[in-house]
């Protein structure tokens, strides 16, 4: 059960005072009925609520897939730079944050969510949750180090990565690649090219576990997950990989 002032502002009606307005002018009804009590208790999967005559649905947690642009950090507050949650400032819960980090200069897919439980589920180290890069790198990448990532190679940490795999899309000056990775470490990626000798100049997430960066997605766009795709996150979380 919840207040009824705070099932609309959580859903983005308004704040709770701009809601509370609402209530007064008789914007909102409960199971077809007039309703102006703020401290109404709603029954959030019973009770059909209607603000101007649109049903309001109550979603506990939300989930966005967004095309992260390059120049914005994955914070959720920050003085210098735009920050990621600044995009989705129409998504109607609040406190989302980003799950995982992208560096300022990286783009591509960053889940946006304010499901706690998940995000730490699919972070955990042992969890093992396939990441791939579209990776555009200075130097000739070649089957050694193909070889190299998928033993695992040592970027200055106390262990070496964990295998990862290569697939090389055009070789030369500049290279092309796909990067599959399991962690998450500190500018791994670019580490992870540096100890082979190459200098990563583009960075662009395409894939986090089941979900694929949209094509109809423009860098700073976002979109909520399906109802498919939350379901298979929720397998990522409860399939254990370790
Ligand atoms: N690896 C990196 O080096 N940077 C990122 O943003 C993500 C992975």
């Amino acid at each position: 059960m919840i207040r009824l002032d705070k099932y609309l502002a959580d859903m983005g009606v308004g704040t709770r005072s701009q809601v509370k307005q609402y209530l007064k002018k008789g914007f909102v009804t409960v199971n077809g009925q007039p309703e102006k009590r703020p401290e109404r208790k709603i029954e959030e999967h019973a009770d059909t609520v209607c603000f101007r005559g649109e049903p309001v649905h109550y979603a506990e947690y939300e989930y966005f897939l967004f095309y992260k642009p390059q120049g914005c950090v994955t914070a959720t507050r920050d003085k210098v730079h735009k920050t990621v949650l600044d995009y989705v400032k129409g998504a109607s819960v609040k406190e989302l944050f980003p799950v995982g980090r992208l560096d300022i200069d990286t783009e591509g897919l960053l889940l946006l969510t304010n499901d706690g439980p998940l995000c730490h589920a699919l972070l955990a180290p042992g969890r093992h949750v396939e990441k791939t890069y579209f990776v555009r790198a200075e130097g000739a990448v070649a089957e050694a180090d193909i070889l190299r990532f998928a033993e695992g190679v040592d970027i200055g940490d106390e262990k070496r990565t964990a295998p990862a795999r290569l697939r090389i899309l055009s070789s030369g000056k500049c290279s092309e690649v796909l990067l599959t990775i399991t962690e998450g470490r500190f500018h791994q990626v670019k580490r992870m090219f540096e100890a082979v000798d190459k200098k990563v100049v583009y960075l662009k997430r395409v894939s986090m576990g089941p979900l694929h960066l949209d094509e109809t997605l423009k860098p700073g766009e976002y979109r909520a997950l399906t109802e498919a795709e939350v379901q298979a996150l929720k397998n990522v979380e409860r399939t254990d990989t370790c």
